[in-house]
Parts: structure tokens; C-alpha cells; sequence
């Protein structure tokens, strides 16, 4: 049998058609645009990303043998709101995760509420991304539309209702909402309260691997689909990519590396930080994670190529930073294009750049914007470090990870050896072997992913440059704070 697996990311959707056996056929791609409308701001229309879903999906099935689709799994960019009245109609642009407009929100969440009943109600505190500081800002700022919200989800819950009629989310996704009570797994009543919202707004919560319905008949015409393929419940785009990492049971890692970065260590238990500087969520494959997240990856690297160099070669732009530059650059950069959620949650935070002299070269700085990235995630682990989590390799995936350079210099940043899939479609790849275990070509996801995950290359940190990288790490980890009470005043 064949399935879809969708990635419904920042910049595009990507879909993957996967057969039984794990072999990829075929991958789409299709981007949608992204709006700032204020500085801090970001928004997405779901009509946008509707159309192009559709339209992947027709394309990715173009010349494949329809009757053989079984099933449909969508892994999406978690923590967005999107509001539906009771017509099913959008009430306005979706929020995204990488939007700081909630600052206040965020600020009477976590002092006025308080850390302590947050965490106990839902396992997190709030950080500006998250979707319960959003409806509260909708609340206070968008009174009458917000009256009119019948219905709450997350971006990849829009498609799946879209595509079945059915008003569901799953846990991984749904942890990410601050309305959530990731140890019990159901929605928290107080959290709900707080926010002004009823249960029966609020969407069916399902395993990632259950089927949450069929192709709805006028859909499954349209889309030239039987109507019999199921859709499962997918996941959070990060729980997608661990699945589609084999990241699944106890003690494993993978980093991230899309529009946002991400380093996500699997558990089988329930576990919270108990200074809520990572996420604890559930997972896709039916247990836990903990997460940090940071809000600009790839996306420093996108931005500094293509609006300040004004180039597409990223390769040829990295072709410069040579073994022996590695570690030794006097040029630093923080990466807070969109503020920071890990581990400093500050949205006032900014990008720059540090220690230019008149012999610093383009090269320096793309070099200095590939390893803040690094630098950025290495704060992540250092946390997952100081709660005791002994972490010594991690996959790899996501757009940044084809770069061998950026694999290098991951590898010794982080003192880890990184493992690289078969494919780096995180996402899309985990979607597809979600709809497998729903549809029962697999007993679970453990199952499923240690079965059709392949790592193909390890890249091992070299013990000489890991310790130049520790030395550079440790300047790194000072420009922040020095840096810190200065960020408001530049807004
Ligand atoms: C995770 C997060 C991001 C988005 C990006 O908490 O906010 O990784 O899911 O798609």
C-alpha cells in the first residue's frame, strides 16, 4: 500500500509518497507566503495552505496507482491558532508559532498565574508561540471576533478537518498549546477557564497513529483519491521528524533543522524541567518528550544568503570556511531574528553580530551565522545536560542538514556524533509512518520506525576541534546577558 506523509511547514508544504516498505516514490514541494505585519508578528492564511495541500497532493499523485493509497499523515508547525466560527468559516490569519505579539500575555500567564500552577496544570509555562497567550491576546484585542470562535486548532488540524469534516488534534500537537494536561492527557480545565474557552471548542484528542476519519466524499473527488483512505491523527512537526528519525522510545535525540531549530530527547516516562526551559509534551509514538526550541534556524542562514548577500549558492557561499577556519572565528552571531523561545524565552531578543574587525570577510560572518545556530542549540543541551539526560549522538534532519559544513560544525559544537537518515524529510517521512501504523501495516510506531529508518553516515566531533568549539561556546554564552537589557530599547 502507499501513503502520503505532508510536512506543513513555515515556508512550504512538503509531501512524500512512501510505500509499505518505507521507499520514498516521490517528493513535492510547495511554498506559501509568510506575513509580518508588524515587526514580531507572523501570520499565515490557512486558505494558503489548503490550496497548496491540494494541490501537492494531486501532483505527488499524479502517475501513481490511486487505488493503492491507504492513508494520509500530516505532521505541521505546532502552536498556531487558527480560529473557525461556527460556519467552519477562518476568522482571521492564523498566528504562528514564531509570533512575539504576546508579550504582555505571556508576562501575566507566568507572573500573575504564576510557574507553579502552570506546570502543574500542563506540565509547561508560557512562552510567546505558545496558543494560550494568543487567544487571550484575541480576547483583549479582537473582543468580537473572538466571541465568535466555535472552534479552536492547530495549522495541520485545519487540514485534517478539512480533509475528513472531523474537529480533532493529537497530543504531541496539542501539548503545545498550554491548554493541554500532558500528564493526563486531556485538556485542562483550568487552563480553559483562564482563557475564556469551552471544552466543546476545543478539537477531539487522539493517539498520533489513530485514524481520525475518511476522505470526505467531495474532497476524495477532488483530489482524484478513494474515498477510503483514512487520515490519522499525525503529530507536531517535531514529533513527526522523530518518528521520521527513528527517535522513538527512551533516551534518544534529534535536531531540527527548518525554519525553527530544535533538539528533541524521547522518553517513555513523564518528565517535566523543573525550570521549564525545555518543553515537556507527549510524543507520536504514544509516550513523552522534552524540547527546546529555538525560533530562527535555517532560517538565519536563508535570510543572511538570500536578503543580505542576496544569493541562492549557499554552497559556494560556504565553500571558503575550510577544516582549519573552523573554530577559530572572531566573529560571533545571536541568532534571535524573531526573539528566542530556548532556553532564554525572551521575544525582546535580537540578532547580531559581534567582534567585526576591518580583516573580517563575508566568509567570517556566514561562518559566524551557521555556528550561533549551533551555539544557539547547544544551550538547549546544555540544559537537557544539567538535568542529568546523558545525551552522546543525535540525528540529524531538516533543510540545514544537507549542508556537510553545518554537519561538521553541529558534530563539534556539540561534542555529538550525529547520525544522518536516508532522508532528511523529517516530517513528511514520520506523517507517511504514522498512516502506516494507523492503517496497520505496522503494530507501533517503535515498530515501524526502527524498521524503515536507515542511518547512512555518521559524522564523528574531532576531539581537538570539539575543545576550540567548548573555548568559542563559552564567549558565546556571554554575549547575551551582556547584551540582554539593552534589546528592549532597540524596538
Ligand atoms: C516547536 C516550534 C517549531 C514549529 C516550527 O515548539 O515552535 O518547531 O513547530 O514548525
Amino acid at each position: 500500500m502507499l501513503y502520503i506523509g505532508i510536512d506543513l511547514g513555515t515556508s512550504a508544504v512538503k509531501l512524500l509518497l512512501m510505500d509499505g516498505g518505507g521507499s520514498i516514490h516521490k517528493i513535492v514541494s510547495r511554498e506559501y507566503p509568510l506575513s509580518f505585519p508588524k515587526p514580531g508578528w507572523s501570520e499565515q492564511d490557512p486558505a494558503d495552505w489548503l490550496r497548496e495541500t491540494a494541490e501537492g497532493i494531486r501532483q505527488l499523485t499524479a502517475d501513481c496507482d490511486k487505488s493503492q493509497i491507504a492513508g494520509i499523515g500530516c505532521g505541521g508547525q505546532m502552536h498556531g491558532l487558527v480560529a473557525l466560527d461556527r460556519d467552519g468559516q477562518v476568522l482571521r490569519p492564523a498566528i504562528l508559532w514564531n509570533d512575539g505579539r504576546t508579550s504582555e500575555e505571556v508576562e501575566y500567564l507566568n507572573e500573575t498565574i504564576g510557574w507553579d500552577k502552570l506546570s502543574r496544570y500542563t506540565a509547561n509555562i508560557a512562552f510567546a508561540g505558545f496558543t494560550a497567550p494568543k487567544l487571550l491576546w484575541m480576547r483583549k484585542h479582537e473582543r468580537s471576533l473572538f466571541a465568535k470562535i466555535d472552534k479552536v486548532m492547530l495549522p495541520k488540524d485545519y487540514i485534517n478537518y478539512c480533509l475528513t469534516g472531523v474537529h480533532c488534534t493529537d497530543v504531541s500537537d496539542a501539548s503545545g498549546m498550554l491548554l493541554f494536561d500532558v500528564a493526563r492527557k486531556r485538556w485542562s480545565p483550568e487552563m480553559l477557564e483562564l482563557c475564556g474557552l469551552r471544552e466543546s471548542q476545543m478539537p477531539r484528542i487522539f493517539e498520533s497513529f489513530q485514524v481520525v476519519g475518511t476522505l470526505k466524499p467531495e474532497i476524495a473527488k477532488a483530489l482524484g483519491l478513494p474515498e477510503t483512505v483514512k487520515v490519522c491523527a499525525g503529530a507536531g512537526d517535531n514529533a513527526a521528524a522523530a518518528v521520521g528519525t527513528a527517535t522513538v522510545g527512551d533516551g534518544r535525540c534529534n535536531i531540527s533543522l527548518g525554519t525553527s531549530g530544535t533538539i528533541f530527547i524521547s522518553s517513555k516516562n513523564f518528565g517535566v524541567d523543573p525550570n521549564n526551559a525545555l518543553h515537556a509534551f507527549a510524543h507520536a509514538d504514544g509516550h513523552y518528550h522534552l524540547m527546546g526550541c529555538m525560533l530562527s534556524a535555517a532560517s538565519c542562514n536563508k535570510w543572511w544568503m538570500e536578503e543580505i548577500l542576496n544569493t541562492g549558492d549557499f554552497a559556494a557561499e560556504q565553500a571558503p570556511i575550510t577544516d582549519e577556519k573552523l573554530g577559530t572565528n572572531h566573529v560571533f552571531f545571536l541568532p534571535y531574528l524573531m526573539g528566542e523561545r530556548s532556553p532564554i524565552n525572551d521575544t525582546n531578543a535580537r540578532g547580531t553580530f559581534t567582534g567585526l574587525t576591518m580583516d573580517t570577510s563575508r566568509s567570517d560572518m556566514t561562518q559566524a551565522v551557521l555556528e550561533g545556530v549551533a551555539f544557539g542549540i547547544r544551550d538547549s543541551l546544555e540544559v537537557a545536560r544539567s538535568l542529568g539526560l546523558s545525551i552522546d549522538r543525535s540525528k540529524l534532519c531538516g533543510g540545514g542538514a544537507k549542508s556537510p559544513l553545518w554537519q561538521k560544525i553541529f558534530a563539534n559544537v556539540l561534542n555529538l556524533d550525529i547520525d544522518l537518515p536516508e532522508t532528511e524529510e523529517g516530517p513528511g517521512y514520520g506523517g507517511a509512518i504514522l498512516a502506516a501504523v494507523a492503517c496497520g501495516e505496522y503494530p507501533s510506531v517503535e515498530d515501524a520506525a526502527e524498521k524503515l529508518v536507515h542511518v547512512t553516515k555518521t559524522i564523528r566531533p574531532d576531539p581537538a576541534l570539539a575543545a576550540r568549539y567548548d573555548d568559542q561556546y563559552q564567549k558565546f554564552r556571554q554575549i547575551y546577558p551582556a547584551m540582554k537589557a539593552l534589546f528592549p530599547a532597540l524596538h
